[in-house]
C-alpha cells in the first residue's frame, strides 16, 4: 500500500557541529501509514492467504523458498547503504551495523536449511491402533509482526522469515528508530513475493495496529519488546484465545561470579555482556551479583576497563559507546543512577555517567542492593549495577522472584560448584552460560524465556515450527493397506 500520512522527520543521536553548537542530524523523512492503508493492507494479507487457499500458503515450500532466495540476492545489493543506515539511525558501530546486516543474510539461509529437516518431519507417516497419519505442516494465517530498534533488521526478520517460508502472509511494522534502514529493502520484496503476501507498515501503534488489532483478523502476533505493550495488544484482539503469540520480551539477565571465578574472564565478559551496544540487548547482562570475597578486585578491574572504552561516532575505529537513539534515555539513565547514589552507592567508574547530549558513557554502580530502581528495572543502556552477596541463596531469591527469566551467566573456575549451580537456575531462565556472557546467538540455538521474558521459542527451526501448526490426514488401515 502507498504511504500517505503524516510526514515523520527522521533524527539521528549522532550530533554535528552546527552554527549554535552540536545539534542531531536530520537523516530523513518518512510518511506515516494512515489508518485507512493499514486497514488495506491488513486486507491484502487476509485476501492473499484467503483461508489458506491462497497463491502463497498453497505454493510449494521450494518455490517459496526461490522467492526468498531471490529476496536475499536483492538484499545483498543493499548492503552498504543499510549499514550506513543502522549508523545514522541508531548509533550502532560500523563493526556492529555489519555483523546485524550480514547476520541477518545468514538467518535467512540457516532458515531455507533448516527447512529440510522440518521438512522430513512432515512427509513422515505415523501408524497407530489401525490408523496411518501423514503429518502435515501448515501455516496460521495472517502474521503481524513487530520488533524493536536495537536490532531493526534482524529481530524482524527472525519471526518474518520462518513465517513466510511455512506460507503465512505478513504485515510488519518497522520500528520507530531504524524505520530508514527498511526502506532499501522494500523494492526488494515486492520483487520477490507475490502481491499481499508482504506488507510493510509505519506509525503510531495506537493509530495503526490498535484497528488492525481489533479487526480479530490478525491469526498470530509475533512481537519482541516489551511485555506491557505485548499484553497490551493482545488484549485488543476480540478472541484473545484465538490470537496465537510469540513474543520475546522483558530480561534483567544475572552474571553471578563467585568467589572461584577466574576474574579477568569474568571483568571481560560482564563488558561484553553488559555494555554491547550501550547495553541495549534484551539478552543483556544488567545485574551483576559478586561474591564478597572476591567484590572489590572485580569492582576495581572492572572499572579500570571500562574507563578505557572508547567513547565516538558509529564509524570511528575501535569505537565501543555510542550516541543513544532513544531521546529521553539519558535522563531515564541520570535519574535510576541518582536513585542508587541517594541510596548509597557511588558510580566507581572515572567518566561513569558523563552525558552529553545523546552520549552516555558507561558507569559501574556500586554496591547495589534490592532497595535500589537499578536492582528492579530494565535499564537497557550503559550502566552496570554490582551487588555483592554472601550466599548463592541471594542471586537464586532474585531469580526466583523475578518477572523474567531468560538467561544467566555464572563465573566459576570451580567444577563442583557450577555443576551445584545449573540445575536451579536452568530451571529458571531458559539458557545457562557458564563463564561467558549471555547471548542470543549462534542463532540455530533455540531462543526462549520464562515467565515475562518470552511465549513460544524463536531461532532458525524452533521458529518454523512456531509459526506453523503439525496437521495430520489420517486414515483407518485395513489388512490389505497395512504395509
Ligand atoms: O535484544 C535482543 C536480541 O535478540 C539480542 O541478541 O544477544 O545477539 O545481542 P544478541
Amino acid at each position: 500500500v502507498p504511504w500517505n500520512g503524516a510526514v515523520q522527520e527522521v533524527w539521528s543521536p549522532v550530533s554535528i557541529p552546527g552554527q549554535d553548537g552540536l545539534k542531531r542530524k536530520l537523516v530523513g523523512t518518512i510518511p506515516h501509514t494512515t489508518p485507512t492503508e493499514s486497514m488495506e493492507a491488513l486486507q491484502a494479507a487476509v485476501d492473499a492467504y484467503n483461508n489458506g487457499l491462497g497463491e502463497w500458503p498453497t505454493m510449494k515450500v521450494e518455490d517459496r523458498i526461490k522467492c526468498m532466495q531471490k529476496f536475499v540476492g536483492l538484499m545483498i545489493n543493499e548492503r552498504d547503504l543499510v549499514i550506513k543506515l543502522l549508523m545514522w539511525e541508531i548509533g550502532k558501530s560500523l563493526a556492529d551495523a555489519t555483523k546485524e546486516f550480514d547476520r541477518t543474510v545468514e538467518y535467512i539461509n540457516f532458515t531455507i536449511d533448516a527447512y529440510k529437516d522440518i521438512d522430513r518431519e512432515s512427509s513422515r507417516f505415523q501408524v497407530a491402533e489401525g490408523t496411518i497419519a501423514q503429518i502435515r505442516r501448515a501455516p496460521l494465517g495472517v502474521v503481524l509482526s513487530m520488533g524493536p530498534f536495537n536490532y531493526p533488521l534482524n529481530e524482524i526478520f527472525t519471526t518474518l522469515i520462518p513465517a513466510l517460508i511455512m506460507g503465512n502472509t505478513i504485515l510488519f511494522k518497522m520500528p520507530k528508530h531504524g524505520v530508514l534502514a527498511h526502506y532499501p529493502l522494500l523494492k526488494a520484496f515486492k520483487e520477490s513475493f507475490p502481491k499481499g503476501t508482504v506488507s510493510t507498515l509505519y506509525g503510531k501503534g495506537s493509530e495503526i495496529i490498535t484497528p488492525i488489532m481489533e479487526s480479530g483478523k490478525v491469526n498470530v502476533l509475533a512481537f519482541i519488546g516489551s511485555s506491557k505493550v505485548a499484553n497490551g495488544l493482545k488484549k485488543q484482539h476480540p478472541k484473545v484465545n484465538r490470537l496465537r503469540a510469540i513474543l520475546s520480551l522483558d530480561a534483567k539477565n544475572a552474571a553471578i561470579v563467585t568467589n572461584n571465578a577466574d576474574l579477568d574472564v569474568a571483568v571481560n565478559e560482564s563488558i561484553l555482556g553488559s555494555l554491547s551496544f550501550n547495553g541495549q540487548r534484551c539478552t543483556a547482562l544488567k545485574l551483576i551479583f559478586v561474591q564478597r570475597g572476591v567484590a572489590d578486585e572485580f569492582v576495581k578491574k572492572l572499572s579500570e576497563k571500562v574507563s578505557a572504552l572508547k567513547p565516538g561516532l558509529p564509524w570511528d575505529k575501535d569505537v565501543k559507546i555510542t550516541p543513544l537513539p532513544e531521546a529521553d534515555k539519558p535522563e531515564y539513565l541520570k535519574g535510576i543512577i541518582e536513585d542508587a547514589e541517594a541510596k548509597g552507592a557511588k558510580v566507581v567508574n572515572e567518566y561513569g555517567g558523563y552525558t552529553e547530549g545523546s552520549f552516555v558513557f558507561p558507569a559501574v554502580v556500586y554496591p547495589v542492593n534490592d532497595t535500589m530502581r537499578l536492582y528492579e528495572e530494565e535499564q537497557f543502556g550503559p550502566v552496570i549495577p554490582v551487588v555483592p552477596f554472601d550466599t548463592i541463596d541471594e542471586p537464586l531469591k532474585y531469580q526466583i522472584e523475578a518477572n523474567h527469566g531468560m538467561q544467566v551467566s555464572i563465573f566459576s573456575n570451580d567444577a563442583k560448584e557450577v555443576a551445584s549451580l545449573i540445575d536451579p537456575f536452568v530451571n529458571l531462565v531458559s539458557r545457562v552460560n557458564i563463564n561467558t556472557q549471555a547471548q542470543r546467538g549462534p542463532d540455530v540455538f533455540p531462543f526462549t524465556g520464562r515467565k515475562d521474558s518470552a511465549e513460544g521459542t524463536l531461532s532458525v527451526a524452533d521458529a518454523l515450527r512456531s509459526f506453523s501448526i503439525r496437521s495430520l490426514v489420517a486414515a483407518k488401515v485395513n489388512d490389505t493397506t497395512k504395509d
